[in-house]
């Protein structure tokens, strides 16, 4: 069984973070967004993961470099000369996506977390005889969202992307089970699988939704990064307590990575993760954030002008430019 996850979009809106590292592979509850994806195909039974990518090549290579042996998944790249959309990455990996066995694979975003019920989702595909399967999920505005509108037996009926007028309000979530006989529609060119691909399945009948049970997100953006983090942390709580924070430090859910150290006296919680190897003084209070890995003392930059590409590594206390 294989699996495409999408990584080569440029993340403008999950900047700064995405100015020094690729949006997949910033870290989500203290490991790369796409490790959490790949966990889960490889709990569905997902050997071969195909990441689709359009830049800052080394930086994919290296993490499969150290990711592939962590969590015992073959991973390789399929890299786009310019950049190929949603549905183009899906033609250009043909060969490696189609192995000539017929058997569907998964397609990923890269930016969306739930519970990932992929096997559910695979068994709800093939028994619905359609080409590809979305899994969707509802939410308050759509807007932002590819909008699909189902029949009582989960045929799409319509596919629309971020619609101007309100069509519905179950979205796609990012998830798709694919036939290899979509790949005939698909031509090797830019192109989106939403606005090009999905509305002509629809048409003929052979689109089919599988809605999500529990939580969903698409943490592409701070705020919904954020509330991604808030969901995660309570499905933990429910699935895997053990894997929470407790002590009289922590208060609601907190994920606090192995490696970090926290002083006394502190108040962390509720719905905040620290990451590897941070150090959080004595007295610190947190509530609904997050530590990214490798984070020490503040600094603070008191009219301050940085040019681009410096680093600042102590407090300015006076206004001075960094150049
Ligand atoms: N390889 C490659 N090449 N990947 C790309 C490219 C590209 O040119 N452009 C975008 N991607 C990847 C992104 O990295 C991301 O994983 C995925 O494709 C979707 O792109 P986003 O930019 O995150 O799209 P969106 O959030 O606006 O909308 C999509 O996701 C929603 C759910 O979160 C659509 O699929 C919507 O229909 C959907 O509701
Ligand atoms: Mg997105």
């Amino acid at each position: 069984l294989k699996a495409m996850i999408l990584v080569g979009g440029f993340g403008t809106r999950l900047r700064p973070l995405t100015l020094s590292c690729p949006k997949p592979l910033v870290d989500f509850c203290n490991k790369p967004m796409i490790c959490h994806q790949i966990e889960a195909l490889k709990a569905a039974g997902v050997t071969e993961v195909v990441l689709a990518i359009n830049y800052q090549p080394e930086v994919m290579m290296s993490f499969i470099k150290e990711w592939s042996p962590k969590l015992g998944v073959k991973i390789v790249c399929s890299q786009e000369m310019e950049p190929m959309g949603t549905a183009g990455p899906l033609a250009l990996a043909r060969q490696l996506l189609d192995d000539g066995s017929g058997n569907p694979f998964f397609v990923l975003n890269s930016d969306v977390v739930c519970e990932y019920p992929l096997g559910d989702m695979l068994a709800f595909h093939k028994s619905s005889g359609g080409e590809a399967t979305i899994l969707v999920t509802r939410v308050e505005d759509p807007s932002k969202y590819g909008v699909v509108v189902t029949d009582g037996e989960g045929k799409v009926e319509r596919f629309v992307e971020k619609p101007q007028i309100f069509v519905g309000d179950k979205i796609n979530a990012g998830i798709y089970v694919i036939n290899p006989s979509v790949l005939d529609r698909i031509e090797l060119r830019p192109t989106s699988i939403e606005k090009e691909v999905f509305p002509h399945i629809a048409a003929d009948g052979k689109l089919f939704a599988f809605t999500l049970p529990g939580y969903w997100m698409d943490v592409g953006q701070p705020k919904d990064y954020l509330l991604g983090l808030n969901l995660h942390l309570a499905s933990l709580r429910t699935n895997s307590p053990k894997e929470l924070a407790s002590g009289p430090s922590f208060s609601g859910n907190v994920l606090a990575h192995p490696t970090a150290k926290v002083g006394g006296g502190c108040k962390i919680g509720p719905d905040v993760s620290i990451g590897e190897g941070c150090v959080i003084g004595d007295g610190v209070r947190l509530s609904n954030c997050v530590v990214m890995r490798g984070v020490k003392d503040e600094v603070a930059l008191n009219g301050t002008v940085v040019l681009p590409h410096k680093e600042v590594k102590e407090s300015l206390l006076q206004p001075s430019i960094v150049l």
